[in-house]
């Protein structure tokens, strides 16, 4: 069924440009990725309270609470991992156009779909973070004990044990976070020039 040949869209009056100068700063998309326990979460509330101190309008999309709600109704095979990051990058384009700097704390495993949510947008419009740690940090860690129920096969398609995890080739910023503190990879994250043009600009007349 084609559902979409009866819909027509419909312009906003007010566009992305008028909302982004009200708030005094450029909206991008910075898209987290990495094992669970790598740190997206963290770094993501880290930097987005950061931002917000810089009087930013901000929001996280975070991976577990998304699953509360929005995906609630998909587990953790590919086609529903799939699903998921489809939602999302769905939901940061909207967040996108609302003006808000977009913070999104998601395993989002699959290179393809990665892809897919950074051509969802314009270019420059999606930093991607791989916060790049050793699977065995992350079990070490294992901070919700999921790694350990997934050895025990008690939890079945979980990442880096038994489903896939396929690292970006090309992100534009990695951190380290089994090597650098989170105050170090926050620095990096902040100072990274890729997404310096979004940070608070001058005063502006309303249309
Ligand atoms: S994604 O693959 O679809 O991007 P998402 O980021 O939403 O995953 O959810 C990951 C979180 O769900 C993990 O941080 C972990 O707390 C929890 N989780 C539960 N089951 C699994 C599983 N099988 N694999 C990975 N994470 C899981």
């Amino acid at each position: 069924m084609e559902y979409g040949k009866n819909i027509v869209w419909h312009h906003s009056q007010i566009s992305r440009s008028h909302r982004e100068a009200l708030n005094g700063h450029r909206s991008v998309i910075l898209w987290f990725t990495g094992l669970s326990g790598a740190g997206k979460s963290t770094l993501a509330h880290a930097v987005e309270a950061r931002l917000h101190q810089r009087s930013c309008r901000t929001f996280v999309l975070d991976g577990d609470n998304i699953r509360h709600g929005l995906s609630k109704d998909l587990g953790f095979e590919d086609a529903d991992r799939r699903e998921n990051i489809r939602r999302i990058a769905e939901v940061a384009k909207l967040m996108l156009e609302a003006g808000n700097i977009t913070l999104t704390a998601f395993i989002s495993p699959f290179r393809l779909e990665r892809e897919l949510a950074r051509c969802t947008v314009a270019e420059g419009d999606f930093i991607e973070i791989y916060c790049n740690c050793d699977l065995t940090v992350c079990e070490q860690r294992d901070v919700k004990g999921l790694y350990r129920k997934a050895r025990l096969g008690e939890i079945a398609h979980f990442t880096g044990i038994s489903s896939p995890y396929e690292p970006p080739e090309n992100p534009e910023i990695v951190v380290d976070t089994d090597q650098m503190s989170i105050e170090e990879c926050l620095a990096h994250i902040i100072t990274c020039k890729k997404w310096a043009f979004c940070l608070p600009f001058q005063s502006y007349q309303k249309p």
